[in-house]
């Protein structure tokens, strides 16, 4: 699964046109559009990117905020169309459904006043569906309005605390219950909250950590994390345009610190689209970077961080199975795997994702992992990285390949951050401790 920048709300979207479209789209329409994409199986960033470009620049923070709002709290609003709808969810049209949790979210989380949230969800609706349809989004969505501050239809969270992380807190059951059996309910219910909540754009510098932004925007540290800075304040690209920095999450930084000083060059960076990671290695660490992905699509998003920051950063599309090259000094095996770990950046990915589609994200990591042991030379280092945190995908899948490759030791490093470090040495950032997404790694040295 990607990585994915989403925009920080309010803002618009990085490297989109900032030119207006001769016939802009209306933000609700667009968010409808984007759903509607996500409803026959496209991913939600890429749906966003092909109709955000027909929507006013200055609507798109708004567009992405409902669309993506939508997504992730797609049962919470539900549980609120169930209560004022004179039918259950499943006998209601999908594309009605839609308009419903458009018009829902912006009543109950947005709070925006009750005539333009239904007046402007009806209007935009009135394009696409008939007059009965329009009509039927128009008296849900004004009951709902009516009705909201003196009713709370979801489960007592005391009660039945997994019924309320599912409705309130808008996960699938199966994931909540894998939580609960690891970590007590009070961190699996911050961990839903952040989830839930829309990501910053974050920066991370490369050159020490006291940037002087460019006029126009404004940036807030991260508590915690020295070089992180939040963009508070203009666009991404006007930001990057005047720093020396990487949009990247602090966990995903984490991550190229936890490779450690002076890796052995070339680093080979064998799942490296967008390349944040790649470009983070080469900047921190001096050393030429060969980064390959197996989408060439993705993969085209490193070229321009790469050049902007003259870094050495070659690309080429290559299957990780499969390595074309042998005898590296030092692998970064950053696989595809759940993202339970950055929930909050895709939006539709908690509703995607079940236990068959885990194990087959575990078969695949497998074999990446197995392939890139070859590619590491004697005395050399594979970093072992993912997103997740599921323990088959983290320390599970490492403790299975240390009983196969008897010629790979754990190599703890000598520094991480507070409380991310695991007793093994593994980085494990956890994403209610940090605030922050979530991260997880393991140093392995190939010792014959
Ligand atoms: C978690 S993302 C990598 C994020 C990247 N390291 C970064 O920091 O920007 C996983 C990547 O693995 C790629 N991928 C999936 N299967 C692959 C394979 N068999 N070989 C190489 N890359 C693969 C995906 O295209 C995706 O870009």
């Amino acid at each position: 699964m990607g990585g994915a920048v989403e925009p920080a709300r309010g803002s618009a979207a990085p490297g989109l046109s900032p030119q207006t479209p001769l016939t802009p789209l209306n933000p609700r329409a667009a968010a409808h559009r984007i759903l509607a994409g996500v409803r026959v199986g496209t991913l939600s960033d890429l749906a966003a990117s092909r109709i955000l470009p027909d929507v006013d620049p200055v609507d798109r923070g708004l567009a992405l905020d409902i669309a993506f709002g939508c997504l992730r709290l797609r049962a919470r609003l539900d549980v609120w169309i169930e209560a004022f709808a004179d039918r259950p969810l499943r006998r209601i049209d999908p594309v009605v459904r839609d308009w419903l949790r458009i018009g829902v979210y912006q009543l109950t989380e947005l709070r925006t006043p009750d005539h333009a949230a239904v007046g402007e969800t009806v209007r935009a609706a009135r394009a696409g569906v008939g007059r009965k349809r329009v009509g039927y989004v128009n008296a849900v969505l004004r009951a709902v309005a009516r009705g909201r501050d003196g009713t709370d239809p979801f489960p007592a969270p005391d009660a039945d605390p997994v019924a309320h992380l599912c409705a309130w807190g808008s996960h699938p059951e199966w994931l909540l219950r894998r939580w609960l059996a690891r970590w007590p309910l009070a961190d699996v219910r911050r961990l839903v909250e952040r989830q839930n909540r829309p990501p910053d754009v974050v920066l991370r510098m490369l050159d020490g950590d006291d940037p002087a932004p460019p006029e126009g925007v404004r940036l807030a540290p991260v508590p915690g994390w020295p070089r992180s800075f939040t963009l508070a304040e203009g666009a991404p690209a006007a930001a990057l345009a005047g720093l020396r920095a990487v949009v990247q999450d602090p966990a995903a930084s984490s991550v190229v610190d936890y490779v450690g000083r002076r890796p052995a060059g070339p680093v080979l960076d064998v799942c490296a689209a967008p390349g944040t990671k790649a470009v983070g290695l080469a900047a921190e660490y001096g050393v030429p970077v060969v980064a390959l992905d197996i989408s060439r699509g993705r993969l085209a998003r490193l070229a321009a961080p790469a050049r902007r920051l003259k870094l050495p950063v070659s690309a080429a599309v290559a299957d990780a199975r499969r390595l074309p090259v042998a005898e590296a000094g030092t692998v970064l095996a950053d696989v595809p795997c759940t993202g339970t770990g950055v929930l909050r950046r895709r939006a539709d990915a908690r509703w995607r994702l079940d236990e068959r589609g885990l194990g087959a994200l575990v078969a695949l990591q497998r074999e990446i992992m197995d392939a890139c042991a070859d590619a590491v030379r004697p005395g050399g280092l594979l970093v072992y990285s993912t997103c997740s945190l599921e323990r088959e995908e983290n320390e599970g899948q490492v403790d299975a390949f240390l009983e196969r490759r008897l010629d790979y030791r754990r190599e703890p490093p000598d520094a991480a951050p507070d409380g991310c470090l695991t007793p093994r040495g593994d980085l494990f950032v956890r994403p209610w401790v940090t605030d922050t997404d979530g991260a997880y790694a393991a140093r392995l040295r190939r010792v014959a």
